[in-house]
This record gives structure tokens, sequence and C-alpha cells, in this order.
């Protein structure tokens, strides 16, 4: 089946970062948002992207245009009817998804394939939500959407061969490298990453050494672009909480295990980077500063 309009449900930073590589690929997408105003912010955040590789040369300007013109919003699902794929990338709960799908289920055509953002729910109980689980896969893309070169393709015991070519191929023409993993809890990248995130974690909290001796030391050490606290403030701490308990859940494995650091820090409210406020003060984004946790 070929792919030609596609869907973006939830225009947040991933939402967005998705519909701009969609939109460079040359598809027409339709993004949609709860509200209006959610959504005029989501279209802005899309623009403002296609604007930035306009000034970096790495677009012409009619390239833009044309971009910008393949690029409509709605707050309603049923708008969504005719794509031939909607990829959803909606806040991480299990219920909100569900029901996404079931009403995208009954909106859109019996064709259209349905994917999911999802980083650390199941796929398999996303899709059951569905009368289509063979036309159901998950598409994890990282952050920032628009630079990391990596999407997991998530494949269930529903997922057909041909279903799964189609959107390796769709992730491929995004100019991304898929790599094709099992509807199993981390799938592949979180499934080593999150065990990493969680022992800096612990590090910090007795006292292994401060945060930003933790971040330079991986930094330097290992030459990875942000440390792990860095890392853990950019992806969110909400994120990474609700993430790893799931691992936990399904693995009973103690290095999967949300440390009490980290619980205290969601409980109150410092969530990293988009709440200003995580394992660093991000009130000037481009220079954070670790932050005295009374450890
Ligand atoms: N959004 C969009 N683009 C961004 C960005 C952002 N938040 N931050 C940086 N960029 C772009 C810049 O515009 C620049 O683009 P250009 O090459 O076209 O000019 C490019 O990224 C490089 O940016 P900078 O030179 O300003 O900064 P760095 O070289 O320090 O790179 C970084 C920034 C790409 C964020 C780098 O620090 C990095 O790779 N960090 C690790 C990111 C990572 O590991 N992400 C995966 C997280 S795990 C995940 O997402 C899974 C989830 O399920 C938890």
């Amino acid at each position: 089946m070929e792919i030609r309009q596609v869907g973006v449900v939830g225009c947040g930073a991933m939402g967005a970062g998705i519909a701009q590589v969609v939109l460079q690929a040359g598809y027409s997408l339709m993004v949609r948002e709860i509200d209006e105003n959610l959504l005029a912010k989501g279209l802005d955040r899309i623009r403002k992207g296609l604007e930035k590789l306009c000034e970096k040369g790495k677009v012409s300007v009619e390239e833009k245009e044309t971009m910008q013109g393949r690029l409509s919003g709605t707050v309603s699902l049923a708008d969504l009817a005719l794509s031939d794929l909607v990829i959803e990338a909606v806040f991480e709960d299990i219920s909100v998804k569900r029901d996404l799908f079931k009403t995208l289920d009954g909106a859109c055509k019996k064709e259209t394939i349905f994917a999911t953002n999802t980083s650390s729910l199941s796929v398999s109980e996303i899709a059951a939500s569905t009368s289509r689980p063979e036309q159901f896969v998950g598409l994890h893309f990282f952050n920032p959407a628009t630079v990391m070169p990596l999407v997991e393709v998530i494949k269930t015991i529903a997922t057909p061969p041909g279903l799964l070519q189609t959107v390796l191929d769709f992730a491929r023409k995004l100019g991304k490298t898929p790599v094709i993993a099992k509807d199993n809890a981390g799938f592949i990248v979180n499934l080593f990453l999150t065990p990493y995130l969680m022992d800096a974690m612990r590090g910090v909290g007795e006292s292994v050494a401060s945060v930003a001796d933790v971040d330079a030391a991986m930094k330097l050490g290992c030459n990875h672009p942000m440390g792990p606290l860095m890392l853990s403030d950019f992806i969110g701490l909400d994120v990474l909480l609700s993430g790893s308990s799931r691992m936990f859940e399904e693995y009973k494995e103690k290095r999967y295990a949300p440390p009490p650091l980290l619980r205290k820090l969601v409980m109150m409210g410092y969530l990293g980077q988009k709440t200003g406020k995580g394992f660093y003060d991000w009130s000037d984004p481009k220079n954070p500063v670790p932050r005295d946790l009374g450890l």
C-alpha cells in the first residue's frame, strides 16, 4: 500500500518533530490537537522548525512554502478519515491512547494504518482497542525527532510481514534508520538505556558523586553527547518514571526499579527541561545549572 496522506495526533515536542520530518519527506500532513489553542501552538512549532531549516540554508524558501502548503490542522479526529497512516504522539496514558484509537478506528477508512509513538506502553494493548490489530505498529521516534536518526518499528504477534515492510519503507523515506523490535517493555533502546539512567540517579542519591561530576564523567569519559542526568532531564523525568515502573513490573529486575530520588522529583513537579527544573535548573536552556538537591 502506498502512503501519501499522513495524520499526526498530538503536537507537543515529539508530535511536532515527527510532523516536520513527515513534511520534509514530501507527504501531505494533517495534525490534530485537542483544542484550537494547542493546535495553534503546535502548528506554530512546526512552522518555526521549517523556518529554521530555511534560515540554515537546508531548504529553499520555495521548498519551505511547499511544505507549509502540505500542512493542515484540525481538532477533530474525524478529519483524519482519509489518512493512509496515522501516527499518535500524545502523552503516555494507556486509557487515553486506547480511547483515541477506538475513535480513530470508527472514523478512518478501513485501509488506514495506525502507529503509536509510545515509548513505554504495550503496543499490543493499544492495538487491541481497535478492530484492526493487524494494521497496527509501534513507531518509536527519539528526542529530538528531527535530529535523531533511529526509529524503532515495533511489531506485535498480529503484524503481517507486508505491513511491517510498508512501515519500514516509510521510516526510510523519512531519512531514518529503522530497527525492528518485538513488543516487550522497553523495546530495544529503553531496555538498555533505562538501567543506565536509573543507576546514575541511584549514584547521586547515594552520594557516589555530584550531578555535575556524574555527567562530566560519562560525557567526557565515554564521549556521550550528554551525561545521564542531563539526558534524563531532556527526556522528562515523568516519562522515565512511568517507563521504568512498567519495565520493573514486567521483568521484576532491580535494575529497572525507579529510585526514590526520581519519585521525589516527579512528585514535586520537577520533570526536567520541560518544567524548568529537574536535576538541573533550565532557566537558561543553553546553560543548565545543576541544582542543589540537598543530597
Ligand atoms: N529540538 C530540535 N532540534 C534540536 C534540538 C531540539 N531540542 N536540540 C538541538 N537540535 C538540533 C540543532 O538545531 C542542530 O541542528 P543542525 O545540525 O541542523 O544545526 C543539531 O540538533 C545539533 O544541535 P547543537 O549543535 O545545538 O547541540 P548538540 O551538538 O549538543 O546536540 C543534541 C544536541 C542533538 C540534543 C545532543 O545533545 C544529543 O544527541 N543528545 C542526546 C539525545 C538523545 O540521546 N536522545 C534520545 C533520548 S531517548 C528517547 O528519546 C527515547 C524515549 O523513549 C525516552
